[in-house]
């Protein structure tokens, strides 16, 4: 049976036990305590406390997700960091009764597979055994053997800091847990406190490759139809298994992320993406796989998710590749003699060659070997947020902890204000790509920078197509690589306005303006009056790409791009 076939008899299976199908949520979720979707419940997460506002009481789903604390075991035989997870919920509807039959018989009809056991949650502290969960077990199926754990095994969630948790029952096949059964009885509070549910509800998830492994009797899961075609693409001799699974691990991570719209930085989502991507670009070159190999196997990827995926976008996930390979190259393999010379290397020395040649911690434990066995993860996170903070607090000391102010901008560093500055500038220089696009002007509505996107407002009646997007993003790539000038001018309200100068209709400008001009005078690419700062000259913008277009309120469309 192949991942399509199991997709599909998935979901015709809950639809015919009557449930909503929904689509897979972005793995970048709303729920600002979490970094990336880990659990297909995510993006149902306030249903449980608010059934009435669910599209239906029960839904099934097939949903992306990822989970990076596990990441530096990856190329063993189970650990990955992206997989598909598909799940039933229930918010108020059916409960453990149903939750449990439909999961035994998908399993044993539909799937044709054995269950070994099933586990359920045997009390621990104040929460009592799971008692009906054990019953309902006992009348499904009397063969099967239950046992029976505490709470680190089966009390599930909350996903982030507070919500909807409770007891779970497992099931395994062949040896490997396959199935998760939540049931949510329970609230907890931030403070850990655990509060009754009003409406109890279920929360079901199974890791895709996991049934696979299963159903096509392999004996891990990077033998499945959804690893297999990717690791067949590389190199086979003289290239260990792990090097081949941490490559197609995180090329599905770093395609299905950048699709979502994250790109490479030191902070979070995109320090992972970072992560990911030079830990595929190292063992590379360690192991001689020539790296434009890497755009075949995206495009591989794309081309097996994309009926289920169409979000995944290959030229943005082969460009931020390229720019990353481009920036890391430079660096990396400086750091790598560094390392050879090093008699050992410690947490705080690990931390200074990430940081002078952006060598990433698993390179340097696995490259390293035995003179890098003091290595551990936790201690270099230690040393990175301690770096963090100094860096910190010695821009706090210079600029009174307040920041700095230029213009429009403000920022906390030196650094940052740089990154905003172009970011500022390439604001303009889309604006102005998408008003040739259109073929019209476009009334701005708002901007907002941050050191790692651009984001603004414009009224414009319809969405603004891919097509027209990528016809934007050409021509803003164009005015950085042609490096015009950007020229600012101080003259009166009027007289700006009068030579054609884009303003923020919603703002009241003072009578003296300044006009910043983008290319030679004359034939000015854009126009417009703007407090600055911006760069001098479009080649110091980088490399512009919009991430992101949506609706906002009041007829206006969002944009967001990066620069790079
Ligand atoms: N939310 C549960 C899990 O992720 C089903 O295991």
């Amino acid at each position: 049976m192949t991942h399509q076939e199991i997709r599909e008899k998935f979901r015709k299976f809950m639809g015919s036990k009557g449930h909503k199908w929904v689509a897979s949520s972005s793995l970048l979720p709303s729920d600002p305590s979490v970094l990336f979707t880990t659990a297909g419940m995510q993006q149902f997460k306030q249903y449980y406390t608010d059934p009435s506002s669910a599209p239906a009481a029960n839904v099934a789903s097939i949903q992306k997700c990822m989970r990076t604390s596990d990441i530096d075991e990856v190329g063993d035989e189970s650990h990955l960091t992206f997989f598909e997870m598909l799940g039933n919920f229930s918010f108020n509807g059916y409960w453990k009764r149903e939750a449990t039959q439909y999961a035994h018989e998908f399993i044993i009809k539909e799937m044709g597979l054995k269950i070994d056991h099933v586990s359920i949650f045997g009390g621990e502290g104040d929460i009592p055994a799971d008692e009906e969960s054990e019953k309902i077990w006992r009348e499904i199926a009397p063969e099967i053997v239950i046992k029976k754990f505490g709470r680190a095994d089966n009390f599930w969630g909350p996903t982030g800091n507070e919500g909807p948790c409770g007891p779970t029952t497992e099931i395994y096949v062949n040896g490997i847990e396959v199935w998760n059964l939540v049931f949510n009885q329970c609230y907890k509070h931030p403070d850990g406190r655990l509060e009754a549910l009003e409406s109890p509800g279920v929360d079901t998830g199974m890791g895709l490759e996991r049934l696979a492994m299963a159903v096509q009797k392999k004996e891990n899961v990077f033998g499945t139809d959804l690893f297999e075609p990717l690791i067949q693409m590389l190199p086979q001799d003289n290239i260990s298994k792990k090097v081949h699974r941490i490559i197609a691990d995180h090329a599905r991570a770093a395609a299905f992320i950048i699709s979502d719209g994250v790109t490479p930085s030191n902070k979070d989502k995109g320090y992972v993406l970072r992560r990911l991507i030079r830990r595929i670009i190292v063992q590379c070159h360690l192991n001689g796989i020539e790296i434009e190999a890497m755009n075949d196997i995206f495009a591989k990827i794309v081309e097996l998710y994309s009926q289920y995926y169409p979000e995944l976008d290959i030229s943005k996930i082969k460009s931020i590749f390229a720019v990353e390979n481009e920036k890391f190259q430079k660096t990396f393999k400086n750091g790598l003699k560094e390392l050879e010379k090093m008699g050992s290397v410690d947490n705080a020395s690990a931390f200074k060659l990430y940081e002078s040649f952006g060598l990433p911690f698993d390179v340097i434990q696995e490259v390293g070997g035995s003179k890098a066995s003091s290595l551990t993860r936790n201690g270099f996170e230690e040393e990175r947020k301690r770096h963090q903070e100094i860096s910190r607090a010695g821009v706090e000391k210079k600029f009174g902890g307040h920041g700095m102010k230029e213009g429009d901008l403000t920022a906390a560093n030196k650094e940052e204000l740089w990154k905003k500055t172009r970011l500022h500038t390439a604001t303009h220089i889309i604006v102005a790509a998408l008003e040739r696009v259109l073929g019209q002007k476009l009334p701005q509505a708002g901007s907002d920078i941050m050191a790692e996107r651009l984001r603004f407002d414009f009224t414009f009646p319809r969405k603004v197509t891919l097509e027209e997007l990528k016809k934007a993003e050409n021509i803003a790539n164009d005015i950085v690589a042609k490096d015009l000038p950007v020229i600012c001018e101080e003259m009166d309200l009027q007289v700006a306005l009068d030579s054609g100068a884009s303003a923020f209709f919603k703002l009241k400008y003072p009578p003296r303006v300044k006009v910043y001009s983008i290319g030679e005078s004359g034939a000015y690419f854009s126009r417009e009056l703007c407090g600055g700062p911006h760069v001098s000259r479009t080649g110091q913008v980088g490399h512009i790409t919009i991430t992101k277009e949506e609706s906002v309120s009041g007829g206006n469309r969002r944009i967001r791009a990066v620069v790079n």
